[in-house]
């Protein structure tokens, strides 16, 4: 008996033996019945039988479980190492990535985002901007107008005349959207993307300023970016500068800013004598040439899927 059930092979036939050993008419149960009648010996006997074939089942049982087990575990294995079918992924085109990584820094700074229109008034776009009409300074850029007067928006500065009208002082905003200039070649592009800072409050200096732009550029670039400062022109920032970054052995111009003028802050009626700050403005295309090492602009708008599957993205 012992014998066979170490044999078996199946569930079904251990099923089997064990109602032939323990059921209703099973050869166990029917010596058990007998009992009674036996010695005192004998009992002994028959109880040690019946409790080793009971553990001899029991793990006859949990030895064939195993088995099926294994075998289904076996049956249903997957190769995750196997080649599959290379897929076509979608990914961010590289401009959108540096818009997302721009807006992300600024915010941890606390610059809330402002929007314009990218179909600007002559108001907002330069007269606010201390550039009224017949100001020479306009001629810095080309400008594309439309035949009502309005113009393609030539920088995002014209937001930061938004944001003061709609909010006053104090105010910490950037903006990041595309401006419009008539010019065209590897490095210009007549639709293009500006990023524009601007921090009013009562005490803020050029050092803020200064301050800002390196932990931007550091945490955009990831790594320590070296600044200086160029004394520049703009209409509405006294004094105004340019930033230039250090990139391999060379310095490059990054970024026009200033101290915004108090006739700016006058044409949004905020009082000059109270508050002040800076302001900045730069191509965040250019930025994202930069980081990527990419060396034409114009790639970014023609959609060549070939192209941007290569630019590392
Ligand atoms: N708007 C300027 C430009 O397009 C950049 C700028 C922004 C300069 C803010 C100073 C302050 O060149």
């Amino acid at each position: 008996m012992k014998d066979k059930i170490k044999n078996i092979s199946s569930l079904e036939e251990l099923q089997e033996l064990y109602t032939a050993t323990f059921g209703k008419d099973g050869t166990m149960t029917a010596k058990l019945k007998q009992m009674a009648k036996l010695s005192n010996e004998e009992r002994a006997i028959v109880n040690t039988e019946n409790t080793q074939l009971r553990q001899l089942f029991k793990e006859k049982q949990s030895e064939l479980e195993n088995i099926a087990l294994n075998s289904k575990l076996a049956g249903e294995y997957i190769d995750v190492t196997l080649d599959n079918e290379p897929e076509n992924h979608g990914t961010l085109h590289p401009l959108t990535q540096t818009l997302k990584d721009l807006t992300g820094i600024l915010e941890s700074f606390g610059f809330t985002l402002m929007t314009g229109p990218e179909i600007e008034d002559d108001w907002h776009n330069f007269t606010a901007l201390n550039t009224p009409e017949y100001h020479p300074a306009r001629d810095m850029q080309d400008t594309f107008f439309l035949l009502n007067g309005n113009v393609m928006r030539t920088q995002t500065s014209a937001i930061q005349i938004r944001a003061m009208e709609q909010n006053g002082a104090p105010i910490k905003i950037f903006a990041i959207g595309p401006t419009y200039r008539k010019e065209l070649d590897a490095t210009h592009s007549a639709m293009f993307g500006q990023m524009e800072g601007l921090y009013i409050d009562k005490n803020i200096t050029m050092s803020d300023l200064i301050g800002t732009l390196r932990a931007l550029l550091s945490k955009f670039f990831e790594k320590e970016i070296e600044i200086r400062i160029r004394p520049s022109y703009f209409p509405f920032t006294e004094p105004s500068v340019e930033f230039d970054m250090k990139w391999g052995d060379k310095w490059l111009e990054i970024c026009g800013a200033g101290m915004v003028h108090p006739n700016v802050l006058k044409n949004c009626n905020i009082d000059p004598n109270k508050y002040q700050g800076f302001a900045f403005g730069f191509g965040w295309d250019r930025m994202t040439m930069l980081k990527y090492g990419l060396d034409d602009l114009r790639a970014f708008y023609d959609s060549d899927i070939r192209w941007l599957k290569n630019s590392g993205f």
